[in-house]
């Protein structure tokens, strides 16, 4: 599913059960030493999914280790961006000469826990949600809101190794199956602007940010 939120030269790799994770470095397996059994499932299945993505950029497979912040250290001259939720995992990468920055993001579709809502959004934003949701009762907007601004950070966080708040983007979706977001921060150290794509099935939603 998640390619058609990709543009070309954007490799991906998606798995909807634990059946083949892969077989892990010592450095990853040191680091899932005592994580719980959904998590280490989560982990070696995303793993997996990364290494086809690395094999068909024609790189061979590499641990991949969280980095300051939690982000997945790609090899050199890769960018990627990794996800899981219940039922789903993938990974995505591109070579770096050629997109600048991945992020992905997958949620189970359905509400928000309660409280969440206006944690992440503003005034404006619960308005256009409420628009969306009047126009279009069926999709869980708030789902595929939320999982937008986290594939927003996700693209951020590895070119600026920097926080980004919920409340520091502003983000418009479209039912066309875009988003944009649009960071306001003082001086942001690049391009305010992230665009990116969403869709959402009866039990997932995903959303994907590709800068080139
Ligand atoms: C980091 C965060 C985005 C992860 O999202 P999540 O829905 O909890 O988890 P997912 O399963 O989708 O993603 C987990 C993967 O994200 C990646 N990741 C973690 N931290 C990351 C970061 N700082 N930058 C990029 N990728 C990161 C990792 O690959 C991780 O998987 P791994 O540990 O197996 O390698 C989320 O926990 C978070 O901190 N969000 C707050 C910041 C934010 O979203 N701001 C919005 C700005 S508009």
């Amino acid at each position: 599913m998640i390619e058609r939120l990709l543009p070309p030269g954007v490799t991906s790799s998606e798995a909807f059960d634990d059946a083949a994770p892969a077989p892990l470095f010592p450095a990853e397996a040191a680091l899932m030493e005592g994580r719980r059994a959904r998590r280490r499932r989560q982990f070696a299945t995303a793993r997996a999914c990364a290494r086809r993505c690395l094999a068909a950029l024609g790189r061979a497979p590499a641990p991949l280790l969280p980095g300051p912040g939690g982000a997945p250290q790609w090899p050199a001259g890769v960018v990627g961006s990794i996800t899981h939720c219940d039922g789903y995992r993938a990974a995505v990468a591109a070579p770096a000469d050629t997109v600048a920055a991945l992020g992905i993001d997958a949620e189970p579709a359905g509400p928000l826990p309660p409280g969440v809502l206006g944690l992440i959004t503003s005034e404006p934003e619960r308005a256009h949600l409420r628009a969306l949701a009047s126009a279009d009762p069926d999709t869980p907007w708030e789902r595929v809101f939320f999982s937008a601004k986290e594939a927003v950070y996700k693209a951020w966080y590895p070119a600026t190794g920097t926080w980004l708040g919920f409340r520091d983007a502003t983000l418009a979706l479209s039912p066309a199956g875009t988003f944009t977001a649009t960071l306001h921060l003082p001086s942001p150290p690049v391009d305010p602007v992230y665009e990116g794509r969403w869709l959402a099935t009866e039990t997932l939603v995903i959303t994907a940010v590709a800068r080139g």
